[in-house]
């Protein structure tokens, strides 16, 4: 566990409807007594969010890829620090639009950095600290893309092609596999209210979980 507080995060390829799911565990743990603090990656402080621009920019779109991955590092060291670490201290719960496991997807499987050199960098930035709980909101490539595309411009990441989302959705299933006690999937392809009451099943396990812990 991460501390007093709860440490929960949620994944997904663009177009896998994180917003509203982003809603729904707002709402549902609030309902429950543990109305979190809502913070996203990378984001999430001044610091962070001004890398954040960096990263989705078009101007660097050649970007070498351990220049990425080590923004990615360089921004949540500072979202660590300043807001999530603290915040669990303090017992809060915290639920994070994206974490680590989209720099597996994403820099691990998307960009081929492979998974051992995020896992060494998660290792030197988290030391021992993982998420509680993790919901993978899964949806083939296309649907994704589908779904996004009806939003505004595409940032630097999602103008990539099929092939580096058909890997970073392979990585982020890899590591479901990996930890199924952590890492919950969703079929996001289904109608938001078949999304919704799995994500409530998934929420009020955990929630017992943590009553009777
Ligand atoms: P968003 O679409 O959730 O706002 O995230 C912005 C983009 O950043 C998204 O395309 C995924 C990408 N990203 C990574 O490549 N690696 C990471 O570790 C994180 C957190 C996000």
């Amino acid at each position: 566990m991460s501390g007093p507080g709860r440490f929960i995060t949620i994944e997904g390829l663009e177009g896998a409807g994180k917003s509203s799911c982003l809603d729904f565990v707002r709402s549902h743990l609030a309902a429950a007594g543990h109305p979190p603090l809502m913070t996203r990656e990378p984001g999430g402080t001044p610091l962070a969010e001004a890398i954040r621009e960096l990263l989705l920019d078009h101007r660097f779109a050649g970007m070498d890829v351990s220049t990425e991955v080590l923004l990615v590092f360089a921004a949540r060291a500072e979202h660590l620090s300043k807001v999530i670490r603290p915040a669990l201290a303090r017992g809060e719960w915290v639920v994070c639009d994206r974490f680590t496991d989209a720099t597996y997807a994403y820099q691990g499987g998307g960009r081929e950095l492979g998974a051992d050199r995020v896992a060494a960098l998660e290792a030197w930035t988290q030391g021992e600290l993982r998420p509680d709980l993790t919901v993978l909101l899964d949806v083939p490539v296309s649907i994704g893309r589908d779904r996004a595309s009806q939003r505004g411009a595409p940032d630097r990441f999602e103008v990539e092609r099929d092939a580096f989302f058909e890997r970073a959705r392979t990585a982020y299933l890899a590591q479901a596999e990996a930890e199924p006690e952590r890492v919950h999937v969703v079929d996001a392809s289904l109608p938001v209210k078949s999304v919704q009451s799995q994500l409530e099943r998934i929420l009020d396990a955990f929630l017992g979980r943590n009553e009777r812990g």
